[in-house]
């Protein structure tokens, strides 16, 4: 996440969804995104004082959604090219002057170690769960939630965006300034009541209109327009303090829209640039992403484990934890490690409340 400010004038662009256009617009308030061009935040640097760059191509690439020495060096040639309009030479150059300014290259194990206590945990609502997750859910990383329908998928994505907004003594990333959440909703599920109830719970620490208003809903209406939200997303974390993007579902669109063998490898192919968007802003960012997935649910199936999450290798190398959630009785769930560089395949249980996800008592 970009230092924590305060918000500072209202003449920011939106992108407005009318007739098919893209949107990420505030669950309640219509306040809109700021668009980057206005950004002249960075994060270790600035873009302007990179060898070769001058004022207009710093202006450009600004507006092409390259503000950090961050974005810069972890672009592609080709989507600096397509992307910045800039030629192939000058995108090679501005690339290799970002990672030199930012010192790119192999750190040492100790350095990743003290890189990894700059790593936030957010709270479940529940402590088995958290404990189960060492603490809560990592910033830096993407967690994958993945079941069958009404598992929990969807409430505890809501429940963490309403977390992540508490103070960090509380489980979540607050310090100084509001925490911001982008919520990608491909299914239209999003519920702002949810939310609502979701932060009674922490009435004194919590007010429930800046909840509100620190959620960024964008409703994608196909895979095409989810993977710009995605885009638009992590321009928007270069200004703003994102702690926390939700992909529900994360493949949905794609399952729908490529249908049959031969349309496979495209699908994964725009797949895989759509999780390396989301994985890349995770650690950029320091920000937590969290995808939810459905399972292969063919009782008949006779390939692999009917309860394995869908998306193939694409999915299963993105995603540094991935969660299997199921149901067991009434509003009980039970969640378990699937997949993790750090955490045992271990599993707990919680409960689906009205008031949010609990720890069964
Ligand atoms: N207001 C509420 N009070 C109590 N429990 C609720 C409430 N709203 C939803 N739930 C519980 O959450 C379940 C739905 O969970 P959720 O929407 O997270 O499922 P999901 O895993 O996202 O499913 P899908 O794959 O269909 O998207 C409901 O079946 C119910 O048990
Ligand atoms: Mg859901």
């Amino acid at each position: 996440m970009p230092p924590r400010k305060k918000k500072s004038n209202n003449n920011d662009k939106t992108t407005v969804e009318k007739g098919g256009e893209l949107e990420v617009k505030m669950s309640e308030d219509p306040s809109p995104v700021p668009d980057v061009s206005s950004n002249k935040e960075t994060s270790s640097g600035n873009i302007g004082d990179l060898p070769g760059i001058g004022p207009a191509t710093a202006k450009k690439l600004r507006e092409s959604g390259f503000g950090t020495l961050e974005s810069l060096a972890t672009v592609s040639i080709g989507q600096l090219v397509a992307v910045g309009n800039l030629g192939e030479a000058t995108s090679s150059k501005i690339i290799q002057a970002a990672r030199d300014a930012l010192d790119f290259g192999f750190v040492s194990a100790d350095e990743i170690l003290e890189r990894r206590r700059n790593m936030l945990k957010i709270t479940t609502g529940s402590a088995s769960l958290d404990d189960l997750f060492g603490g809560g859910i990592e910033t830096g990383a993407v967690t994958e939630l993945y079941g069958e329908y009404r598992t929990g998928k969807t409430q505890l994505a809501h429940q963490l965006c309403v977390a992540a907004q508490l103070p960090r003594e509380l489980g979540g990333l607050r310090v100084d300034g509001p925490i911001k959440v982008i919520y990608i909703d491909t299914e239209g599920t999003f519920r702002p009541e949810r939310i609502l109830n979701m932060t009674k719970r922490w009435e004194g620490d919590l007010d429930v209109k800046e909840v509100l208003k620190n959620i960024m809903h964008g409703r994608a209406y196909n895979s095409d327009h989810q993977m710009v939200l995605a885009e638009k997303a992590a321009q928007a974390s270069q200004s703003e303090p994102i702690g926390l993007v939700v992909v529900d579902s994360l493949i949905a669109h794609f399952r729908a829209e490529y249908i049959g063998r031969g349309t496979l490898a495209s699908r994964q192919q725009k797949l895989n640039q759509h999780i390396h968007t989301l994985l890349k802003m995770a650690e950029v960012g320091n920000m937590a992403v969290i995808l939810t997935n459905q399972v292969h649910s063919k009782p008949d199936m006779f390939f692999g484990d009917p309860t394995s999450p869908v998306g193939g290798h694409i999915v299963a190398h993105a995603s540094q934890t991935r969660v299997y959630l199921r149901k067991s009785k009434g509003e009980r769930r039970i969640a378990r490690i699937a997949d993790s560089p750090l955490l045992p395949e271990n599993e707990t249980v919680f409960a689906i409340t009205s008031d949010g996800i609990i720890d069964v008592n």
